[in-house]
């Protein structure tokens, strides 16, 4: 049984075919209409979403399948004390897949060692979550028409922020990716992904606490908010939420290709003034997002054995 619970889970090939995958059902979407007809996904989301679960459920109806699920714990028997073992368990008697976000880190590689059917981490704790970096990578690809030969600056909550642990880690395999780690001295990357990441690999990083000093020399910008939820004192937060708001101003000195990419929800960080910018390109990546979770629910599904029902040349499209 294929899962995906880390960025990692992928091969770099198997991410490059879910990527080229993704355009194609962009380019072709009535072609895929009616793959996943009679498959269900599930959605077990014990933490809030607006993008990520009615992404993963409006992908499933584009390709003709059926959804079903919860959107917190409250509204679940996890509120009973059920495991997340057993919650798993169940679902996969009732449907095809499962699409889970939890707040624990690891609740969804748990649910990946009892399940029937394939599992996503749609986001654990401030550890991973696999399918925004799809959505980030796919958003880069579009934009820039390279995974490789860039450098990009992770700005906000670098500690907290599970997208940016995720992406760190997926573009650590590309060649020639220069990393600039904005952050307050609170809120750096965790000493692991320095460690087991970067340094391990030898790919070149800054530390840096200013936004304008390394401006004019990234060509990715991926901003993130500073994640309260993930707090243990308000003050703290109070202290650090408005550390970097993206401002015309500051873009002074930007490439003139520059991408801006950011995962959202967004609070502060980036001003609305930089929206109608073509350098923003965070609802692009909202869109991308919906494309990507369609390609990778078709590989999990062939990988694992459903029948799809899509043409010979569209079934060879999916990576294996
Ligand atoms: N990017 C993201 O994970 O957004 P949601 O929390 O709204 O799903």
């Amino acid at each position: 049984m294929k899962h995906v619970i880390d960025s990692t889970d992928l091969t770099v090939e198997e991410i490059d075919g879910i990527l080229k995958l993704a355009q194609d059902i962009i380019d072709d979407k009535e072609a895929y209409s009616e793959a996943c007809k009679g498959k269900k996904l599930a959605t077990l989301f014990f933490e809030p979403s607006t993008r990520t679960r009615l992404s993963f459920e409006s992908a499933m109806m584009e390709l003709g399948g059926n959804v079903l699920g919860f959107s917190s714990a409250d509204s679940s028997s996890a509120t009973k004390g059920e495991s997340v073992g057993d919650t798993t368990r169940v679902v996969s008697c009732y449907a095809d897949i499962i699409a889970m976000r939890h707040p624990k880190e690891g609740a969804p590689m748990r649910a990946s060692m009892v399940s029937g059917v394939p599992i996503i981490n749609a986001g654990d704790g401030g550890h991973n979550h696999p399918t925004q970096t799809l959505t980030d990578l796919l958003t880069i690809l579009r934009e820039k028409g390279r995974l490789d030969n860039f450098t990009i600056g992770l700005c906000g909550d670098l500690k907290f922020g599970r997208t940016v642990h995720s992406l760190i880690k997926a573009l650590s395999r590309y060649e020639n990716i220069k990393f600039i780690l904005i952050a307050p001295k609170e809120l750096r990357v965790p000493e692991y992904i320095i460690s087991e990441v970067l340094e391990a690999k030898n790919i070149p990083y800054e530390e840096v606490e200013s936004m304008e000093e390394v401006m004019s020399e990234l060509d990715v910008l991926y901003m993130t908010r500073v994640q309260k939820e993930r707090f243990f004192n308000e003050a703290d937060y109070v202290r650090l939420k408005d550390t970097y708001i993206l401002d015309g101003k500051k873009l002074k000195n930007a490439k003139s290709d520059l991408a801006i990419l950011h995962p959202l929800p967004r609070v502060n960080e980036i001003s609305v003034e930089i929206d109608d910018d073509p350098r923003a390109c965070y609802f692009r990546q909202v869109m991308n997002g919906k494309f990507v979770r369609m390609a990778l629910m078709l590989t999990l599904l062939k990988a694992n054995g459903a029948k799809l029902n899509l043409s010979a040349d569209k079934l060879a499209k999916i990576p294996e």
